[in-house]
């Protein structure tokens, strides 16, 4: 178990474009997704990319379970989504609050795709592929930018709905994620 250091908004190697996995069955790889699942855990994160934790891979672990923070939120299923393809399946957009391990402290309303299609590997190379809507929907947009260098502040469309979660939701104490 290895609970690893989460990089922070500045860092040049969240910007960078990682790179896709070939190889499944390795040890590597299994100890990466060990460590990102230790990493999350520790934060309680909902989702967590491999270049946040300073690897540039195409990995990213995501998953809510039923969750006192976000009362409204549907449950998503723990998953190991590697070497992503995302395709809308509609051109609507929804805003909705984003948090993120790498932007502690801060919240910001982010437009994102409201259903969309996932393909990709599970950590056995096993092929996922599923439709899904809302806030799944949202998390696996938000985990995938991470692999293209993207941080939901860029994503934000009126700087003005950007800022410290204990001032936009006071007494609501949300950590990152
Ligand atoms: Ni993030």
């Amino acid at each position: 178990m290895a609970i690893r250091d989460v990089l922070r908004m500045g860092d040049a190697r969240l910007l960078q474009r990682a790179e896709p996995v070939s190889d499944f069955g390795s040890d590597a790889l299994q100890l990466l997704l060990q460590d990102m699942r230790d990493t999350m855990r520790a934060q309680n994160g909902v989702g967590l990319a491999a270049p946040q934790i300073g690897v540039p891979l195409r990995v990213v672990i995501f998953g809510v379970d039923k969750n006192e923070r976000y009362p409204d939120a549907e449950v998503v299923p723990q998953t190991v989504l590697i070497n992503p393809v995302l395709t809308p399946l509609s051109d609507e957009m929804e805003e909705g609050w984003e948090g993120c391990l790498s932007v502690p402290g801060m919240r910001g309303l982010v437009p994102r795709h409201t259903k969309l299609r996932y393909q990709g590997r599970d950590e056995h190379g096993a092929l996922i592929d599923r439709s899904v809507s809302g806030f799944h929907a949202r998390v696996v947009q938000h985990e995938c930018d991470h692999l293209d260098g993207i941080l939901y502040p860029m994503r934000i469309r009126d700087m003005r709905d950007f800022g410290f979660s204990d001032v936009l939701f006071p007494g609501q104490n949300l950590v990152d994620d």
